[in-house]
């Protein structure tokens, strides 16, 4: 299942809107019901406006009803990880008690695969 995301992730990365970077990035995130959700990088001339793909397929994700995500794919040029901000709001919809699997795919579809808990170990909540 996870091929699909890699696929998707790559797919939407054709979509970005990346003039200011040049650095297009795709993302394909999978829901604990199974739907998925892509996104990709769409800059603004502020730059500060900017978002990422990460967090585009999330707001896509949480406007169509849903709330948990159990995989994301990320798909760049370098194979990058996630920002420390899209960690954030990753961390933000994962299920209680469960790691999110995190895929890494590059220009040459090199794939490598992390989680939540290796990216983010120590994250910030305000639940003591
Ligand atoms: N970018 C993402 O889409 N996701 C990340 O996790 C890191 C950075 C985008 C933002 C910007 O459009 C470009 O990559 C260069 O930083």
């Amino acid at each position: 299942m996870q091929e699909k995301l890699v696929e998707l992730a790559i797919q939407a990365r054709k979509n970005a809107y990346a003039p200011y970077s040049k650095f297009t990035v795709g993302a394909a995130l999978q829901t604990n019901s199974g739907s998925i959700y892509t996104g990709c990088n769409v800059e603004n001339v502020s730059y500060g406006a900017t978002i990422c793909a990460e967090r585009t397929a999330i707001c896509k994700m949480i406007s169509e009803g849903e709330n948990t995500i159990s995989a994301i794919c990320i798909a760049s040029e370098t194979g990058c990880t996630p920002c420390g901000m899209c960690l954030q709001v990753i961390l933000e919809f994962a299920s209680q008690n469960e790691d999110i699997s995190i895929v890494l795919v590059d220009k040459d579809s090199t794939i490598r695969r992390t989680s939540m808990k290796e990216l983010l170990p120590h994250p910030f909540h305000t639940l003591s």
